[in-house]
């Protein structure tokens, strides 16, 4: 029952005390979050699983490739669990090592690998959060970085600063929806197909490309439409349309703004009370929003709920097995990624904790 699972949970955390520290994601179920010791968007969970480097473990409750993220910028003796391992994220499935690396390869064909008077390399290679520790050890590798949706604009920058071009992955809109922000035009935005080599792509395209995207995308906020916001505005006049970047890009332009999971909840946090927020992200952070600023009317832009079905395998029934097993000396679900790997995806990411305003 919730209740057996609730006193087995706090008996467990409360006999590992400090050894242990439970992250959780905002989009975690709240009968999952109400145990995190920090819950936070993904950026602010990576800088949190380096904040307690005396933690024996790292349990997190979150998808696949931010456990990985925790266990490459945590210290090498810390142990990070994931307490359900089939808890993926769709979207960082969408770009894989060979396909990444082969469109590099073409790439490198149609640029040269020379830097230009000012000592820009051709094609810079960023990569989302959402990625697996393969692709940010290949941006490491690369002179590359990563990005997450709450610096996504200061990573580019320090891109085009180094780079005549970027090749994005593995979302094509949170690449877009940035670029776009910045300045760059569409037409400089081919997106890249794995399906065809350099002779199948639109080598003009290329040639001209600022960003080159990816074709990734989330399945959740590739739900949301301009017809909701529209309906939204109708039926709430005044209304605050924030939505997530990864939505589609006239999603993001017929809203009023855009921004990552802390964004979001920092726009509520410091509004005036009684305004109508409509939100366009993961069904469990809206309604806790809602839940915990009654002072607004708070409601998701999608009408049929759309949960991220990959964050909801993290059931609190896990969160004790992991627990329990931990007090009894065992550790389960545990994600190590190869120190191979694990050394270049750091400096794609200290590159990135370096380039945060
Ligand atoms: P944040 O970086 O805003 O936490 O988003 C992560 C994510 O998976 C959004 O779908
Ligand atoms: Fe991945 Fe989308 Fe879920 Fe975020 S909401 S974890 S991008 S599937």
């Amino acid at each position: 029952s919730d209740e057996e699972l609730d006193r087995r949970i706090l008996a467990a955390k409360a006999t590992l005390g400090d050894r242990v520290v439970v992250l959780g994601h905002f989009y975690q179920r709240d009968e999952v979050v109400k145990y995190a010791d920090f819950v936070g968007d993904s950026f602010q969970l990576a800088n949190a699983a380096r904040s307690r480097p005396e933690a024996e473990a790292i349990v997190f409750c979150g998808v696949h490739f931010m456990a990985e993220t925790a266990d490459i910028v945590s210290n090498a003796d810390q142990q990070v669990i994931l307490p359900n391992l089939a808890a993926g994220c769709s979207m960082a499935d969408m770009a894989d090592i060979d396909s990444v690396t082969e469109c590099w390869e073409q790439l490198e064909e149609l640029y040269g690998t020379e830097p230009d008077a000012s000592g820009r390399v051709p094609v810079i290679p960023v990569t989302y959060m959402n990625s697996s520790a393969a692709l940010k050890g290949f941006c490491g590798e690369h002179g590359g970085i990563v990005c997450t949706s709450s610096n996504a604009a200061t990573v580019l920058e320090w891109a085009f600063e180094r780079g005549q071009r970027v090749l994005f992955f593995p979302d094509q809109h949170l690449g877009r929806n940035t670029a776009k922000a910045m300045g760059v035009p569409l037409e400089q935005m081919p997106m890249w197909n794995p399906r065809k080599t350099l002779g199948g792509n639109d080598e003009q395209g290329l040639l001209d490309a600022r960003v080159i995207l990816w074709h990734g995308f989330c399945s959740v906020h590739k739900r949301f439409t301009v017809a909701q916001i529209d309906q939204a505005r109708l039926d709430f006049p005044g209304v605050r349309v924030i939505v997530h970047p990864e939505c589609p890009m006239p999603v993001v332009d017929a809203a009023d703004e855009a921004g990552s999971t802390d964004y979001i909840q920092k726009a509520i946090l410091s509004a005036e009370p009684g305004q109508v927020f409509a939100i366009g992200t993961e069904i469990n952070m809206v309604q806790r929003l809602a839940a915990e600023h009654p002072e607004h009317t708070i409601f998701c832009l999608d009408p049929v709920v759309c949960p991220c079905s990959t964050m909801y395998r993290i059931h609190p029934g896990y969160l004790a097995w992991v627990l329990e097993a931990l007090v009894r000396g065992e550790v389960l679900n545990r994600i190590a990624v190869d120190e191979s790997i694990a050394a270049p995806a750091r400096v794609a990411l200290e590159r990135m904790l370096a380039a945060r305003p």
